[in-house]
């Protein structure tokens, strides 16, 4: 199965943001990974379309966005607009999941639901058939530099078999605390799309970084 890894800018220098993703980039990354956080659904305030709009501009890499906000739908257009290829909410953040999703859609992106650690799955079932990308969370939203929490194994174990028993050709993310030590253990589980923050940019060579995470997924097997 192949992988890819989709880089965290928010554990970036921002004032070496370019540099560091083009080195991200030149590694291999296949995605960039972009946490949008309100406030109020984390407690932590990030970025918005205009960061999007500003990556545009000097990667061609789709950009993965993450919302941890209340309310998401408020958002879907503006995202769209500003060029991300995929937009992952969670499921607690807005009463009509089904219709959020069809509206990612609509808008041209790829839809995601993303779950966190404590939250049950039963809702996958019933939109499963709405859904490109599943993102389970491997740590508590809202802060970069996490340690990766042993359920989310079995949480990804679990979201596999869902997707294959539905015949879902869904991508199945994993976000938090993913390093070299802990990548192969949520690959063999079933993910294939990695979200890392730390174990990339908060390396010197992030070219180096992104390598090494494919490779400890090819060499633990
Ligand atoms: C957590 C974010 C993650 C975070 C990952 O709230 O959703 O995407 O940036 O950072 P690391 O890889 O450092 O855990
Ligand atoms: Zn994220």
């Amino acid at each position: 199965m192949s992988i890819r890894i989709a880089p965290s800018v928010l554990s970036t220098d921002l004032e070496r943001m370019g540099e560091q993703i083009a080195a991200a980039v030149a590694g291999g990354a296949e995605w960039l990974h972009v946490d949008v956080m309100d406030g109020r659904f984390v407690p932590n305030l990030t970025f918005g379309a205009p960061l999007i709009r500003a990556l545009k501009r000097i990667t061609d890499r789709p950009i993965d966005v993450h919302l941890m906000v209340q309310e998401p739908e408020r958002y879907i257009a503006d995202f769209a607009a500003a060029g991300a290829a995929v937009f992952s909410f969670h499921p607690e953040a807005t009463i009509h999941v089904q219709r959020q999703l069809a509206a990612v859609r609509e808008a041209g992106m790829l839809a995601g639901l993303a779950f966190n650690p404590g939250t049950p799955l039963t809702v996958l079932d019933e939109v499963v058939d709405d859904v490109d990308l599943v993102l389970v969370m491997s740590v508590n939203p809202g802060f970069g530099g996490q340690r990766y929490l042993a359920s989310a194994s079995d949480k990804i174990r679990r979201v596999r078999e869902i997707l294959d028993r539905r015949h879902s050709k869904a991508a199945l993310e994993v976000d938090g605390g993913i390093t070299v030590e802990t990548i192969a253990t949520a690959w063999r589980a079933g993910a294939d799309t990695f979200v890392a923050g730390t174990a990339v940019f908060g390396q010197s060579d992030p070219a180096e970084a992104v390598r090494q995470l494919k490779r400890a997924c090819a060499t633990k097997v």
